[in-house]
């Protein structure tokens, strides 16, 4: 019998289990690679500028994804929080993506513009001189930093090589960036986030929609 040669020699039995799994593994990795050709930026999007850009580097330097995500899920208490849901679209620039799922602190995809600028460098330097039960820790660091320039600048030519459109014009304004700190780069990031979302009557739609249930 031909299962009883499978079975009674693991060299065949794991070569055979190999094979049917690799076909589980294609099924889920064959759709994702033409994710990238399937998902387009949205209408009239522009890659971050060379201050948010430095900004999300730090971002990501701080760790702050270890207490914030970035995706506004569909249901419906987050919608009436944050905002219309995340799209994939909204973070095609996003190398790595933020979405995350660890949320200390709130969702930030929609942060831009809530508050002011200054609220934010308040915030980032103590978050308990503006939320006084924050656990959030401080980073006063920040408004004593520079920018990084060359590095920024290295860094928005590879993204270019990975295809994030950016002319010459943009790369060079990362040189114009040394006389910035941080604290400039992370808020001017923080303000970005959400510029892509669709608009509030497209929300105020699905919720009627939705109350009609
Ligand atoms: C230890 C967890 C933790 C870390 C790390 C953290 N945060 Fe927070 N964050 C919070 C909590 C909790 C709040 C809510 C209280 C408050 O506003 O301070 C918050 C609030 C915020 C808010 C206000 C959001 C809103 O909608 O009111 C912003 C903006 C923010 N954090 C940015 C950052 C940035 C940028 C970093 C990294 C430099 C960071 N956070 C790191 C926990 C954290």
């Amino acid at each position: 019998m031909n299962h009883e040669k499978f079975e009674k020699s693991i060299l065949r039995l794991g070569i055979a289990v190999a094979i049917v799994i690799s076909f589980g593994g294609l099924a889920q990795i064959l759709p994702l690679m033409y994710e990238a050709q399937i998902i387009e930026p949205m209408a009239d999007m522009k890659p971050r500028t060379a201050l948010e850009q430095a900004g999300f580097d730090i971002y990501i330097r701080e760790g702050c994804y270890n207490c914030h995500s970035q995706q506004v899920r569909t249901l419906r208490a987050e919608v009436a929080r944050y905002g219309h849901h995340s799209l994939a679209a909204e973070s095609v620039y996003d190398r790595p993506f933020q979405w995350g799922s660890k949320r200390t602190g709130p969702d930030l995809a929609r942060v831009g513009g809530r508050y002011s600028d200054e609220w934010h460098r308040v915030h980032l330097l103590n978050p308990r001189d503006v939320v006084p039960e924050s656990n959030m820790p401080g980073y006063p660091w920040l408004a004593k930093n520079l920018v990084d320039a060359e590095q920024t600048e290295a860094n928005l030519r590879g993204l270019r090589m990975l295809g994030h459109p950016y002319s010459d014009e943009d790369v060079a304004a990362a040189a114009a960036l040394a006389s910035k700190t941080e604290m400039d780069a992370m808020v001017a990031y923080l303000q970005s986030l959400g510029r892509y979302a669709p608009k509030v009557e497209t929300l105020t739609q699905t919720a009627t929609g939705g109350a009609s249930e």
